[in-house]
């Protein structure tokens, strides 16, 4: 069976995609803070990141949790080794890392207030069944959040043809590997069907002239390049949109959706 389509170890650029994960966070982060509070995180909350990575966001929740606790599931030994470092209050009912697959999560059934998900379900072959394994840890009334791409909501506009590469080709070999480069419009439904009421979508979108060019394309294009090899020169790539975007003749839009749900 397939484990899915991000093995940080297996990355040939793991130093890049640290700090790829870090600027995505906090290019970000009050808006990210926005979404969190209006899809319901409160201070007392038990709170459950799954798939923190290095725990950039694991700070965010922390600090929007803070009399609570925050259970943070990952499965790579390195990347969970990284988040007490990078979590800089721990909750007052303190920080648990724990790792593992989201698939058999070692929480006990409704204890958990409030779960986030952010570009992890993506990379998942099975989604469906880790959306029933945080439905089954949330209490009643308890709420999860997914933020999660869809390349349907990528624009490159004039169109590059070695962008269009890159896409094609991550679509194709995530695919392969177990993942979904599409998963952000079929949320909503996977919500419904593993339980969740209220279910409500929404699809925040950035441009080149709202976030700095460099953040926007490694967000969009970052992940993407290290399935891709040495096919297409993303240096060269990156100093051409880079001129043309500054000159204002290229635009660069993606967006994510934000799907949340309540246990009923
Ligand atoms: C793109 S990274 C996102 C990290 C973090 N959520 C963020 O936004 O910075 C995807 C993360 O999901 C984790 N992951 C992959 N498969 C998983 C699974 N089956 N269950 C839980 N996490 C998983 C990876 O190890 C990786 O840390």
């Amino acid at each position: 069976m397939s484990t899915g389509s991000y093995h940080f170890e297996t990355l040939n650029d793991t130093a890049f995609q640290a700090e790829r994960l870090r600027q995505q966070a906090q290019a970000v982060r009050g808006m990210e803070a926005g979404i969190l509070r209006s899809a319901g995180i409160q201070s007392g909350h038990n709170v459950l990141e799954l798939g923190c990575g290095p725990g950039f966001v694991s700070d965010l929740l922390a600090e929007l949790a803070p009399e609570g606790s925050l259970y943070v599931v990952e499965p790579s030994r390195t990347l969970l080794a990284q988040v007490e470092g990078n979590v800089r209050n721990k909750p007052a009912c303190g920080l648990y890392p724990i790792q593992a697959y989201g698939s058999q999560l070692p929480v006990p059934d409704s204890s958990i207030d409030f779960s986030y998900a952010r570009f992890v379900l993506q990379h998942i072959p099975q989604p469906e069944t880790v959306i029933s394994e945080i439905h089954r840890v949330m209490r009643p009334g308890g709420r999860f959040c997914a933020v999660d791409s869809d390349d349907g909501l990528v624009v490159f506009y004039p169109e590059d043809q070695r962008v269009s590469q890159i896409l094609r080709t991550a679509q194709i070999t995530q695919a392969e590997q177990g993942g979904d480069r599409f998963i952000g419009r079929k949320l909503h439904h996977m919500m419904t069907d593993a339980g969740f009421v209220n279910v409500k979508s929404r699809i925040l979108a950035l441009t080149s002239s709202e976030l700095p060019f460099n953040v926007l394309f490694n967000i969009l294009l970052g992940y993407k390049a290290s399935l891709l090899g040495n096919t297409v020169d993303i240096m060269q790539l990156f100093d051409d949109l880079s001129q043309k975007v500054a000159g204002g003749h290229q635009l660069i839009a993606g967006g994510v959706f934000i799907i949340t749900g309540e246990k009923a």
